[in-house]
């Protein structure tokens, strides 16, 4: 017998259905609320509103767990890399070795994108922000492959658009970079692994072919997991609002990325290096900048920190913070902003007002620091999330697609606007 609750409204009581998720969580399910009681609920930021049953991440923001398809995240970086993960959180389950080397095999298939493409690049000025041309970049791409823009794709043909996508995103980030800082594109190789070919075409140059060693490339796979899903965030949410509607994974994954962008979104992690070369700019005193996030007349905040579901530290920035200093010992760089990111992560975690408000630093406030420590340049940070966050978005939109029953998105709202009233002529105002 399933579990509801009494909803009292007036003299009337209505039963609603519990549903109890697998690790516990509970929701009212109203899905039948509106015929039931005439009433809607109202959640700005849908804090308390789930959008659909998910088998994909587990999120724990009290605890600060975070597992994907059940596998804790610090076990996925110590043992799996970034492919392997993909492949878990696209496919619900670990590959076979057979499967596994198909699916490097079909992704690289896939690492050219039509030479047309190229002069769209040179068309953007130099200081075109990258993640202006790759939401538009993924977009197009769908104008070169018009049979994977039917709305109720086979199975293969879904798969085939998947490993398209995931091969091809690395390519269009890299040309984006390369577009940036005037140099030729580089194409991928086939004796490279996904990560080691992104880099390879980031930093190879007619004077130097570019290699990344093991250290730097482990920390990538790191990087790129940590960001590989995160359930229901605002560019997943978006991702699947769009792919609601039927719009093809180009179209969906495209506003994706912008939703990314945001400064409150994947975009911190360019705004937490900014605000880091601020402090240091302005004499390095972090206690300074701790009060201002502090002053409700300041629009100031500690970028970087705090998160809508972590009320406890994130396991995604934990483990970034560890590779921070592995890779600056490494590469032998002493970066003075890592000094002051750890002095003003101590300075928040002794400080009441960051523990009565649960803010912790979240996944954006050490990534900066190590993508820098490679030479990625700051307007590329975000980027890097959307590279990373890729295989989750594809998941989540796959997830979707493939429920029986699927619907198009339609949230209502409570109009608060003019009632009734006559149109008054011009003359008349
Ligand atoms: C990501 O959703 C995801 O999963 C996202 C993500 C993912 O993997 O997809 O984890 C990636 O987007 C991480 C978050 C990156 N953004 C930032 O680091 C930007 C700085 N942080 C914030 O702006 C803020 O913490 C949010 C946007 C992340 C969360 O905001 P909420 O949940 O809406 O919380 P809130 O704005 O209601 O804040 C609650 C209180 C407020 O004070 P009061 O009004 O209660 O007095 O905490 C304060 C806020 O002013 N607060 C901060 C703060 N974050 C919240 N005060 C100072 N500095 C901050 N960073």
């Amino acid at each position: 017998m399933s579990k509801t609750a009494t909803l009292q409204i007036d003299d009337a009581s209505f039963e609603i259905p519990v549903i109890v998720g697998s690790e516990g969580e509970k929701a009212l399910d109203i899905t039948r609320l509106r015929q039931q009681t005439g009433y809607i609920t109202l959640d700005s930021g849908y804090g308390n509103t789930g959008a659909c049953l998910s088998s994909i991440t587990y999120i724990d923001g009290d605890a600060g767990i975070l597992r994907y398809r059940g596998i804790d995240i610090a076990e996925l970086c110590e043992k799996s890399t970034f492919m392997e993960v993909s492949y878990l959180l696209i496919y619900g389950h670990l590959p076979t070795a057979e499967q596994f080397l198909h699916f490097k095999e079909r992704v690289h298939h896939h690492s050219l994108i039509h030479e047309d493409m190229k002069s769209f690049f040179t068309s953007y000025p130099g200081h075109a922000h990258p993640m202006a041309i790759l939401s538009a970049m993924v977009c197009s791409l769908s104008v070169y492959h018009p049979k994977l823009l039917e709305p109720d794709q086979s199975p293969e043909d879904r798969d085939e658009t998947v490993t398209r996508l995931l091969s091809k995103l690395r390519v269009l980030a890299a040309f984006a970079y390369k577009r940036s800082v005037g140099e030729a594109f580089v194409y991928t190789k086939p004796e490279l692994d996904y990560l080691s070919n992104f880099l390879h075409m980031m930093f190879t140059t007619p004077m130097n072919e570019y290699f990344p060693d093991e250290l730097i490339r482990k920390t990538l796979d790191v990087l790129f997991i940590v960001h590989a899903d995160h359930e229901q965030n605002c560019s997943t949410s978006t991702v699947r609002m769009v792919g609601s509607s039927k719009a093809n994974l180009f179209a969906s994954l495209s506003a994706g990325i912008c939703a990314l962008w945001g400064p409150l979104h994947g975009g911190a992690n360019q705004a937490v290096i900014e605000m880091l070369e601020a402090i240091q700019a302005d004499g390095g005193n972090h206690k300074k900048y701790i009060e201002l996030a502090k002053d409700k007349s300041s629009p100031f905040r500690l970028m970087g920190f705090g998160h809508r579901v972590y009320r406890n530290y994130d396991p995604r920035a934990q483990l970034l913070k560890t590779y921070c200093d592995k890779v600056l010992t490494h590469l032998g760089v002493s970066d003075p902003i890592l000094d002051i990111a750890k002095a003003l992560e101590e300075a928040a975690l002794s400080d009441n007002y960051f523990v009565e408000k649960k803010l912790y630093p979240n996944v954006d406030f050490y990534s900066g620091i190590i993508y820098r420590a490679l030479n990625i340049p700051t307007n590329m940070f975000t980027v890097m999330f959307a590279l990373g966050r890729l295989p989750g978005w594809i998941a989540h939109w796959k997830e979707m697609i493939e429920d029986p029953g699927m619907k198009i998105a339609r949230p209502r709202q409570i109009y608060t606007g003019e009632t009734l009233q006559a149109y008054t002529p011009i003359e008349e105002r």
